[in-house]
């Protein structure tokens, strides 16, 4: 029995002492299963125990009972300790320095073309307009013929045309929708849009560019009257522009138009008195307009003795221009972040 005990005490020591080393986590448990594991050396001593006389083997059972017990408890408290000491060492590798300023992320802008076609459809949407298209490459009969502008009509001149072939022309104007949208919808009344797009002339200096954008308008119903034109214009003017805007109305000659006119905005500038963007007139032009010629509502499907429309168009680039203020148009296609940045 005293060889027994001075094993069973001399493997404990031999555990604490090991212990009290810095063991890695591998180390620790593999004392922990050469010891009191199924196969360690104080689980062998179960066997040998055996050997033992009978009035011994309760004595030597209970001891190797209780050092295993007080073992299990060692190698648990030095898992715990190592555990947190782990945890502590990953928590201190694997922060992050959020107080690092960041790369900046540079955000877009919306083109100022854009941003005038959205503010334009906005107000027209408003007052009860909804938004039609048409095509880009456009026959000679709509663009023309429609509009009454026949092959040999002079006012042809007014637009330097494009032209792909013979019938086929890159639209000079927004203006073929109206026809358009009036065959599509009638005999329905109103007719009530606005027609935003590309349009081309053979055209290249500061104030004009082979392509540029139109915004059409059109209002056809029973009894339309050119005082409707004024009052949808004025208010428009006046969101665009701001709300001590007047307008006028000069005479004018479109042919798909009658009477005819172009609407003048007092200047935003100098408000009326006279200034360089005026040109001393205190006004500026913005659109043309009129009352749709009969023989254009026949086109569409319409009987002009039944029902009067009006129509206006303008350019958006001139509209933004004005609204910002950008005295080259070139500026707007150049695309130099630095000028699309200010919008
Ligand atoms: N289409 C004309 C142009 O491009 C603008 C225009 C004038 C449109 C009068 C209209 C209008 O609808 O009534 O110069």
């Amino acid at each position: 029995m005293r060889v027994m005990r001075d094993r069973i005490h001399e493997i404990e020591q031999q555990v604490m002492r090991e212990l009290e080393k810095r063991l890695s986590p591998e180390e620790l448990q593999e004392l922990k299963v050469r010891t009191v594991g199924k196969k360690g050396t104080l689980t062998a001593l179960y066997k040998e125990m055996r050997d033992l006389r009978n009035e011994f083997k309760r004595e030597a059972g209970q001891l190797i009972n209780e050092v295993r017990e007080s073992l299990e408890k060692a190698f648990a408290d030095r898992e715990g300790e190592m555990a947190a000491v782990l945890m502590e060492r990953r928590l201190r590798e694997e922060t992050l320095d959020i107080s690092l300023p960041g790369l900046p992320v540079r955000r877009g802008y919306q083109h100022p073309l854009t941003l005038v076609i959205d503010e334009i459809e906005e107000i027209f949407l408003g007052l009860g307009f909804s938004v039609a298209e048409g095509p880009e490459i456009e026959t000679d009969h709509y663009n023309f013929e429609a509009l009454n502008l026949p092959k040999d009509h002079p006012a042809r001149d007014m637009q330097d045309s494009f032209f792909v072939s013979e019938e086929i022309v890159l639209r000079t104007q927004t203006s073929p929708v109206q026809v358009r949208t009036m065959q599509k919808m009638c005999p329905a009344l109103p007719v009530k849009i606005i027609a935003p797009g590309k349009v081309f002339r053979y055209d290249d200096d500061a104030t004009h560019s082979p392509m540029f954008h139109q915004v059409e308008g059109l209002f056809v119903d029973k009894g339309v009257r050119m005082s409707d034109l004024k009052g949808v214009l004025l208010l428009f003017v006046r969101q665009m522009f701001g709300e001590d805007r007047e307008i006028r109305l000069r005479p004018s000659f479109f042919p798909f138009t009658e009477p005819s006119a172009e609407v003048d905005v007092s200047c935003m500038i100098c408000g009326g008195k006279g200034c360089r963007l005026c040109k001393g007139s205190g006004w500026i032009e913005i659109l043309g307009a009129g009352m749709v010629h009969p023989r254009v509502l026949e086109m569409g499907g319409y009987d002009p003795a039944e029902v009067t429309g009006f129509a206006f168009g303008m350019g958006v680039e001139r509209v933004a221009m004005l609204k910002y203020g950008i005295e080259d148009i070139r500026l707007i296609y150049d695309n130099d972040v630095r000028f699309l940045r200010q919008f």
